[in-house]
C-alpha cells in the first residue's frame, strides 16, 4: 500500500529535501508552507501525488486548520521553522510567542493530534528537526535555543512512551545546513563567516535522519562534525570557539 508522508515547512531546505528523497520511494505526500507559490514549485518538482496546504503554523489556528484538512499520515515531519535573533529583552511578546509555537508549541499539537491515531494503527513515524541549539547555548538566540530545546524534550520523553505501541518519535539535532534560513533572518552573514566545514548539505540531513527513524532511533546528530563535538558542547573552552565561529548580531533582525 502506498505510504503517505505530512511535511510542515516542505517547500524549501530541509523540508523539500525530504519529499524530494520520499517520492524516490513512491510515497504520497502531504507538504506545509505558508507561500502557495514555493508550495506550488516543490509540487511540481515532485512525481507522487502530492497535496499542498497553504497555513501559518506559527498560531493554534493554522495547525488546528491542517488538522481538519490533511489526514494523519503514516510519518509526519515536523520541520517548518525560522530562526529569530535578538538580545533578550528586545524581542516583542507577539514575535516571541509565534516563534515558540511554530517551533515547539504547534509540534506538541501536530504530534498530540497525529500520535493516538498512529498508536491506535500499530505503527507510524514522526520526525522532529530540532537544532544543535538544544544541546548548546546561544547568545542572541535565546528563544529559538528555548523552543528547540522544549520540542527535544518533548519528542525524547514520547518517544519512551510510543515504542512499545510500534510508533517512533525520532528527534533530529542538526547543526549549520546550507538552506534559505539564514536569508531570511537576516544572517546572510554567517555563511561567510562559519567556516566550510561547519555546514551540512540538507540531503545529508535527511539521508541520516530518516535512517535513525527507520532504526527506531530517539535522536540522531547529523554529520560526524558535529557527532564528535558533542560532549564538549557544554565546555567554556566549546562555547567560546562556537561564539567567535558564529557571531550573532545583537540587535533584532526579523525574518
Ligand atoms: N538551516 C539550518 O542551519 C538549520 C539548523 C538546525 C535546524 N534547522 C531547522 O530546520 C527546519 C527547516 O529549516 P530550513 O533550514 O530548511 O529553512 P528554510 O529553507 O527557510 O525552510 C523553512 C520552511 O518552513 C516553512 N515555514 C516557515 N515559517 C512557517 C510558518 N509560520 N508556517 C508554515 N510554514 C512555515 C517555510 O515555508 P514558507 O517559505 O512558505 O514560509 C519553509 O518551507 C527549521 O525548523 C529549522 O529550525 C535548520
Amino acid at each position: 500500500m502506498q505510504k503517505s508522508a505530512l511535511i510542515t515547512g516542505g517547500s524549501s531546505g530541509i523540508g523539500l529535501a525530504y519529499a524530494r528523497h520520499l517520492d524516490r520511494f513512491g510515497w504520497s505526500l502531504h507538504l506545509v508552507a505558508q507561500s502557495r507559490s514555493r508550495l506550488a514549485g516543490a509540487a511540481e518538482m515532485l512525481k507522487s501525488e502530492t497535496d499542498i496546504h497553504v497555513l501559518d503554523l506559527s498560531s493554534p489556528e493554522g495547525v488546528r486548520q491542517l488538522t481538519k484538512d490533511a489526514p494523519v499520515p503514516d510519518l509526519l515531519v515536523a520541520n517548518a521553522g525560522i530562526t529569530l535573533t535578538g538580545s533578550v529583552g528586545t524581542l516583542t511578546q507577539s514575535a516571541t510567542a509565534q516563534l515558540q509555537y511554530l517551533l515547539c508549541g504547534g509540534v506538541i499539537d501536530l504530534v498530540q493530534w497525529a500520535a493516538p491515531v498512529m498508536k491506535s494503527r500499530g505503527h507510524g513515524r514522526i520526525v522532529i528537526i530540532s537544532s544543535i541549539a538544544a544541546e548548546t547555548p546561544m547568545p542572541n538566540s535565546a528563544i529559538y535555543a528555548s523552543a528547540k530545546t522544549g520540542v527535544t524534550a518533548f519528542g525524547r520523553s514520547v518517544h519512551g512512551e510510543l515504542i512499545g505501541h510500534g510508533v517512533t518519535v525520532t528527534t533530529s539535532l542538526p547543526g549549520y545546513v546550507r538552506t534559505n534560513i539564514h536569508e531570511r533572518a537576516g544572517l546572510s552573514h554567517l555563511k561567510r563567516q562559519v567556516p566550510n566545514w561547519m555546514w551540512l548539505s540538507p540531503e545529508q540531513v535527511v539521508k541520516e535522519t530518516e535512517q535513525a527513524s527507520l532504526a527506531g532511533r530517539e535522536t540522531v546528530i547529523p554529520g560526524l562534525v558535529y557527532r564528535m563535538t558533542r560532549p564538549f558542547l557544554g565546555s567554556k573552552l566549546a562555547n567560546a570557539a562556537w561564539r567567535t565561529l558564529t557571531k550573532r548580531g545583537a540587535s533584532r533582525r526579523n525574518h
